[in-house]
């Protein structure tokens, strides 16, 4: 079994953008959800779905995709990458939890509102809802027993068209189990 070499040479990336650039964009987009900007796209009255994920691109051109994704439990996305795109997120409302492929585990980490996170090339993770706090963007949300979704802001570059998909074997080693042309992020398992 051949040992795996680190690549720590600088190599050109397929976009402009880098994922400073990426976290600066979601940020600002999710600023413009709190004050109102995009709610022609959003669903009426803040009323995100209950029972299911839901996701609309906001913004695409040539370089830069971005999109807000709502997200509720018992939607995990599957373990997966981002194909030859960059990506970035901030937490809107609510929370998330991601699991992230060190390279010989998954490695857990919570973000709540205003969190975020960078996902350079060869990312691979998988991303569900998290157990909120308050949640004052979506209605209904303070009703007891009620999972209010979440709210997230996620930019890709080059826009996303391509994600694989992984599963971790009984050896503690990735292996790749699919690929799907798709310009839909973050999609969830059914
Ligand atoms: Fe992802």
């Amino acid at each position: 079994v051949p040992t795996p070499s680190l690549m720590t040479r600088q190599r050109p990336l397929p976009t402009r953008l880098d994922t400073a650039d990426l976290l600066r964009t979601t940020a600002d987009v999710a600023e413009q959800i709190k004050h109102g900007a995009w709610t022609h796209l959003l669903p009426p009255g803040g009323a995100w779905p209950t029972d299911d994920r839901w996701c609309r691109q906001l913004f695409a051109d040539d370089e830069l995709d971005v999109w807000a994704i709502s997200w509720v439990p018992d939607r995990t996305t599957e373990l997966h990458d981002h194909g030859g795109s960059l990506g970035a997120l901030t937490v809107v409302d609510g929370a998330l939890a991601e699991w992230r492929w060190t390279g010989s585990r998954l490695r857990e980490r919570r973000l709540g509102a205003g969190a975020q996170a960078a996902f350079p090339l060869g990312w691979v993770h998988d991303v569900t809802w998290a157990e909120p706090g308050v949640s004052p963007l979506v209605t209904g949300g303070t009703t007891p027993g009620f999972c209010a979704p979440a709210l997230s802001v996620h930019a890709y570059s080059p826009p996303l068209t391509v994600m694989s998909y992984y599963e971790v074997t009984e050896h503690q080693a990735l292996r790749r189990v699919r690929a799907e042309l798709t310009d839909i992020p973050e999609r969830p398992k059914r």
